[in-house]
């Protein structure tokens, strides 16, 4: 009840949060165009974030000005649960998500979550790209969510305070910080963890205050966040590949005339392959940073993880994410 009521305020605080935006911005330089408002809980540092900034300019040119994306970067709107359900009741226009919070509205989106699915890059693109992907990002539809566009998010791997993880037996004992995703406190406990789900803009503060003993992420997202500055220990199990998504209300998508829904999905998809050539850029230089922010970068043999996590496989069969999970496999 009281999780219940505090997720309440919380949606109120943000609606609050929104309207002082609107009053605000009423105040000073106005929008001759169509604003649309996007929010996301990434660091204005990170290459996800650029990619969406990429998207507003492109759109803004390609609409001569008539439409307008405005970015909420760093939780401000909330946690990634939380906006995207803003985005069910139209307070807000579009949300950069990662797949495994989306898990709890669109149960097929936990396959991502599922350890160990994807053989390659080449593999989790193929999916990605191909009908797969397609028909996953519009699965949302009855719950007022249509998928725009995915950006790469690359692997997610362990990251500790006191010791590094070298292989799952190291995680006996240890909480970790987990998204919103039932699929990832399955994965923790099947390695012997124990998971605690955070949202992301509180776990610099929950890992800093011994709350969980480390979470997982990708490196700019490690880097970005600065839990680094905490975690000392980034064992590269690279365990998922967790795609982030770019999701617009479908109240908003209907209230588009057929020219802006162009013009927005051609910015959606410039701002992919804008992103994708920033993320391989950029992997070099953000373990260099990471380097030399004084973290040990451990890379262990990744079957005794996979082995850990095979009956964890076996159990999703008959399941929506167990659906796509057979799939997924079967794809080249
Ligand atoms: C990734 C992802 C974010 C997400 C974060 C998390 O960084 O890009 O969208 O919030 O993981 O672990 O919560």
């Amino acid at each position: 009840m009281n999780i219940l009521r505090s997720g309440y305020i919380r949606k109120f605080a943000s609606l609050v949060v929104l309207t002082t935006i609107a009053l605000t911005t009423g105040c000073g330089k106005q929008s001759s165009g169509l604003v649309l408002r996007m929010a996301h809980t990434l660091d204005t540092s990170h290459p996800v974030h650029a990619a969406m900034e990429h998207m507003a300019a492109h759109l803004t040119k390609a609409s001569a000005g008539q439409m307008e994306l405005k970015i909420y970067p760093g939780s401000q709107l909330g946690s990634e649960r939380e906006t995207i359900e803003l985005l069910q009741l139209g307070a807000i226009d579009l949300v950069k998500t990662s797949t495994s919070p989306l898990e709890g509205f669109i149960p097929g989106m936990g396959v991502f979550g599922i350890p160990y699915v994807f053989r390659s890059e080449e593999h989790f693109w193929n999916v990605l790209n191909g009908d797969i992907g397609k028909r996953l990002m519009q699965l949302g539809m009855d719950k007022k969510l249509r998928g725009l566009c995915y950006y790469d998010a690359g692997s997610r791997s362990f990251y500790t305070k006191e010791k590094p993880i070298q292989s799952p037996a190291d995680l006996k004992g240890l909480k970790i910080r987990v998204q919103n995703s039932q699929t990832s406190i399955r994965m923790i406990e099947a390695m012997g963890g124990s998971a605690t789900p955070i949202a992301f803009g509180e776990l610099y503060t929950a890992l800093d205050q011994g709350v969980v003993d480390g979470a997982e992420n990708n490196p700019p997202s490690l880097l970005t966040s600065r839990h680094y500055e905490v975690c000392k220990y980034y064992s590269l199990d690279e365990h998922t590949m967790v795609p982030d998504i770019v999701l617009i209300g479908t109240e908003t998508w209907d209230r588009l005339t057929e020219e802006q829904r162009g013009w927005l999905q051609d910015a959606a998809d410039s701002s992919v392959t804008f992103q994708r050539n920033l993320w391989k850029q950029k992997t070099q230089e953000t373990m260099d940073k990471l380097k030399e922010g004084g973290v040990e970068i451990i890379r262990p043999d990744k079957k005794p993880f996979q082995d850990a996590v095979k009956e964890l496989h076996d159990s999703f069969k008959g399941t929506e994410a167990g659906k796509w999970m057979k799939a997924v496999l079967e794809q080249y």
